[in-house]
């Protein structure tokens, strides 16, 4: 018998009582640990924003050094995980590349699997945290063909990153501050968003007890999806196939055709019925960063800011409340940066590891949590008399 809720796509469950993120989609609120986003993204660095949702709190000046130095002595992966990545074809999508090599971390860092010493859980996190950016940068190394960088550990979190990827041998590489400044900031909007589709698979795959490593492989694989994390790829290639500001109304007209199965990329949230408050900080830096690099009159900021101009007040996107989200203004921003777009969803995911880390970790220590188990509402054959092949 059918007694279970039926709630596809968890619009009305709460999974679990959380003190990391609030969200108020209809106000376009978003708060970690109750400090506004805005505040944090102006104010802080990625790595205070990564204490805070870890641990609760703000660190002071002695716990944000000590922090810093103890994720700092974590960028480095064993030499061996650089075979890994010669192991994938070569034009690999970066994203395959790290669901591989992730989860493959918990190979070895064995001695920090132990999920019943928070000690062990703590030094999972901080290693997770410290060696993304280098796995990131190596599968984004790997995927142009150059040799891999090693991480420089005198660099703030960011600047050490940007080296990472654009640093080549025999020639000095010089962090642009502005650039650093962005990519710290784009990190900060990227670090948490409670119980979104990622984090759910992560916080599912650690219900069972496996690995941490093993569910941040789960939950990478998960953010991959063009209705997730891939939809800065999706939303930069879909404003180069507009290609020009003339050409908006016809796609518009495709979002909004029932029988067509285009939507705008980069537009609508499951959650926010409001403007995105991430999307409004991207949409600043997106403007720092082309202004740095002296960018004029990029006709992919043109389109997207044009077709924002024309869905904000087209009848069909205020009556569904469909606002531009985070991902409509990253990819332009990346792609000024040097960044392919294979590589933006890596960076979304090198930044949200904090957050899935800090649920993870929150869930274990959370007495209440359980296996997640879902129930179904069977809608199959009823029971019916196996039939030998020669009579079917
Ligand atoms: N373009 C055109 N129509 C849309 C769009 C869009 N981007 N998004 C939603 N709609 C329509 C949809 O057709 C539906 O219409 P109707 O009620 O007539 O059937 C209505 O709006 C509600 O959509 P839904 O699919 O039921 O809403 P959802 O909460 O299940 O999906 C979403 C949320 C984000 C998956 C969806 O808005 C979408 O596919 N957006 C494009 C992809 C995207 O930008 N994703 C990034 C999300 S934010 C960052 C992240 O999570 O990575």
């Amino acid at each position: 018998t059918n007694m279970f809720t039926y709630d596809p796509g968890f619009t009305s469950t709460a999974s679990c009582e959380s003190k990391i993120t609030f969200i108020d989609g209809d106000e376009g609120v978003l708060l970690h640990r109750g400090y506004p986003i805005e505040q944090l993204a102006e104010h802080g660095d990625f790595l205070e924003v990564c204490y805070l949702l870890l641990y609760g709190e703000l660190p002071n000046a002695a716990q944000k050094a000590d922090f810093d130095y103890r994720v700092t002595h974590h960028t480095m992966v064993h030499e061996q995980m650089s075979r890994f990545f010669t192991g994938f074809r070569r034009d690999a999508h970066p994203m395959a590349v790290m669901c591989g090599c992730v989860g493959a971390l918990s190979a070895f860092y064995h001695d920090s699997t132990d999920i019943t010493d928070p000690k062990q859980r703590m030094i999972a996190s901080l290693r997770m945290i410290a060696k993304m950016p280098t796995i990131a940068a190596m599968a984004y190394k790997y995927h142009v063909g150059q040799p891999f960088v090693y991480p420089k550990n005198d660099l703030d979190y960011a600047s050490n990153f940007l080296r990472m990827c654009f640093a080549v041998p025999c020639e000095e590489y010089v962090v642009n501050p502005v650039l650093a400044r962005a990519m710290d900031r784009i990190f900060i909007l990227h670090a948490d968003h409670e119980q979104n589709a990622s984090t759910s698979t992560v916080r599912l795959a650690g219900s069972s007890g496996a690995n941490p490593f093993a569910c941040i492989a789960a939950g990478i694989a998960c953010l991959w999806g063009p209705a997730h994390g891939g939809a800065n790829e999706a939303a930069l290639t879909m404003l180069a196939e507009i290609g020009s500001v003339d050409r908006i109304p016809h796609f518009i007209a495709k979002a909004k055709d029932k029988n067509d199965p285009f939507r705008l990329m980069g537009f609508g949230h499951r959650v926010y019925k409001n403007y995105d408050p991430r999307a409004k900080i991207m949409q600043k830096t997106t403007h720092e960063v082309l202004g740095e690099l002296g960018v004029k009159d990029d006709p992919l900021l043109e389109v997207a800011m044009e077709l924002e101009r024309i869905a904000l007040s087209d009848e069909y996107f205020i009556e569904k409340k469909l606002y531009p989200n985070i991902d409509f203004y990253s990819g332009i921003t990346l792609k000024a940066m040097g960044f392919p777009t294979e590589m933006f969803t890596v960076l979304f995911a090198l930044a949200r590891t904090v957050g899935w880390i800090a649920q993870w970790n929150e869930m274990i220590e959370d007495p209440q949590q359980r296996i997640g188990r879902p129930r179904q509402l069977y809608v199959g054959a009823p029971t019916r008399d196996y039939v030998p092949v020669s009579k079917r």
